[in-house]
C-alpha cells in the first residue's frame, strides 16, 4: 500500500487482514514522506515500511522509478494507494497498470482531484461518496471497481463531509480489495468485474 497522511484507509484494510479469512495480506507500506500518521500504523502492525521523497531524487521520473522498484521488491499482487497524494508515472503504470487502485472521496467522474470533499460542497450536489478505481495515466480517471454513495447534510463543512465519506469509503475499500483478493477481478472495455474470469 501506498499513503501520505493519516492511514485511517491503511488501519481499516490492516484490521481485515488480521482474519486469515479475508484472504489478503499488506506485505508492505510505501509513503512519499517520513513522519506519518500511516507508516506508524504499518510499524504497529509490523509491516515493512519505506519513504521515497520525491525530493531525494534528481527526477520525478527517477522517483517513479525508485517507487516501482522497491514496490517490486515486495512482490505484490495489488498495489492500493490509499490517501496517497502523488501521481504516479510511466514506469509504475508500465509495471503495475491494470492492479493498482485507489481511492477517491467522490463519485466519480465528478469532482476528480485533491478536493472532491470540497467541490461536491461547492457544487451543492445532495449525495456524494468514494470511488474505488484502476489507476491509469490521469487524475482520478480508470475505471471503477466500486463506488458508495454518502448523503450530503445541510450543515456539513468540508472536514464533516470528509469525514462521512471516510466512514463510508473504508468499508468499501476492505469489502472491495476482500473480494479482489479472493475472487479476483478482470477488466475489459473498462469495465471491472469482480469474480474468476467469465469463460
Ligand atoms: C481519503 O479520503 C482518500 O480518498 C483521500 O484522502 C483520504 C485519506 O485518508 N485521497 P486516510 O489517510 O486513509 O485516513
Amino acid at each position: 500500500m501506498l499513503v501520505s497522511g493519516a492511514g485511517t484507509n491503511l488501519q481499516a484494510l490492516l484490521d481485515a487482514c488480521a482474519d486469515p479469512a479475508y484472504g489478503a495480506e499488506v506485505v508492505a507500506v510505501g509513503a512519499d514522506r517520513d513522519g506519518i500518521e500511516g507508516l506508524a500504523r504499518a510499524e504497529h502492525a509490523g509491516v515493512p515500511t519505506f519513504v521515497h521523497r520525491v525530493k531525494d531524487h534528481a527526477s520525478r521520473e527517477e522517483w517513479d522509478a525508485a517507487l516501482t522498484a522497491t514496490c517490486l521488491d515486495y512482490r505484490p499482487d495489488v498495489v492500493v494507494l490509499a490517501g496517497f497524494m502523488k501521481l504516479t508515472g510511466t514506469t509504475f503504470l508500465a509495471e503495475f497498470g491494470g492492479r493498482c487502485v485507489n481511492t477517491h472521496p467522490a463519485l466519480s467522474p465528478s469532482f476528480p482531484g485533491m478536493r472532491g470533499p470540497a467541490e461536491a460542497l461547492e457544487y451543492g450536489v445532495k449525495v456524494t461518496g468514494a470511488t474505488l478505481f484502476v489507476v491509469d495515466a490521469g487524475v482520478d480517471t480508470g475505471p471503477i471497481v466500486a463506488q458508495v454513495a454518502v448523503p450530503v447534510e445541510d450543515d456539513d463543512d468540508v472536514d464533516a463531509l470528509h469525514e462521512r465519506i471516510k466512514v463510508a469509503e473504508r468499508a468499501m475499500l476492505v469489502d472491495t480489495v476482500g473480494r479482489m483478493a479472493r475472487e479476483g477481478f478482470t477488466i475489459t472495455d473498462r469495465k471491472v468485474r469482480l469474480g474468476p474470469p467469465a469463460r
